[in-house]
């Protein structure tokens, strides 16, 4: 299974729960009557959402119809972006940065993790359904390297041991905080006790 695969299992129907069409339709009020097309995106996302992270082409064919577009307008800015899964990720969708500044900081033990508590191979799913994880490129934050994404919230400043936790607790269900794990603040420097002139850096740290 790769995430660009068309899912062989593909549910007959897909539509826009009540809620969801309330969103739909706050989406639309933002692009001019004659730019509505312009809306795809942001409703193949909602529509990934919807249906636990991945689109399956009947959602496609719905936003097609929702948008008055050909359906194959929908299916290639589907196919085309990397955000659009187009096969089943689990709900927890783990992406590990591996671009150099990650990789020199310890992305290789964060796949280690990924791969004895979630699946041998990446893109494919825990056995209880719940994860999935995927190496993915420079996701801009390496400044706190190394990192993962997990939907759209990031966990930065990781090891071996609090990426464990962190999977742990995905494949759970009960999802630890996202952040850094090394108790800075956004990129801030490490243990500054104040601001008066005097900053505290954590000497320890390469
Ligand atoms: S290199 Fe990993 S976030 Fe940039």
């Amino acid at each position: 299974m790769t995430l660009k695969t068309i899912y062989e299992k593909q549910p007959e129907v897909f539509k826009f729960s009540d809620k969801n069409l309330k969103i739909a339709e706050d989406i639309l009020k933002k692009y001019p009557q004659d730019r509505k097309k312009s809306a795809v995106m942001p409703l193949l996302y909602l529509a990934q959402k919807q249906n636990e992270n991945w689109i399956p082409l009947s959602a496609m064919k719905y936003i097609a119809k929702y948008l008055s577009i050909p359906y194959i307008k929908v299916y290639e800015v589907a196919t085309f972006y990397s955000m659009y899964n187009l096969s089943p990720v689990g709900k927890y969708l783990v992406q590990v940065c591996t671009t150099s500044p990650c990789l020199i900081r310890g992305a290789d033990k964060l796949l280690k993790v990924c791969k004895e508590k979630i699946s041998t191979n990446e893109k494919e799913l825990s056995e209880n359904k719940k994860c999935s994880w995927m190496e993915v490129e420079c996701l801009g934050a390496c400044v706190n390297a190394p990192m993962i994404q997990v939907n759209e919230d990031y966990y930065e400043d990781l090891d071996e041991k609090n990426t464990r936790e962190i999977i742990e607790s995905l494949l759970k269900d009960k999802p630890l905080k996202p952040g850094s794990y090394r108790g800075r603040k956004n990129t801030s420097p490490e243990n500054i006790q104040n601001f008066n002139g005097k900053i505290n850096y954590d000497q320890n740290r390469r």
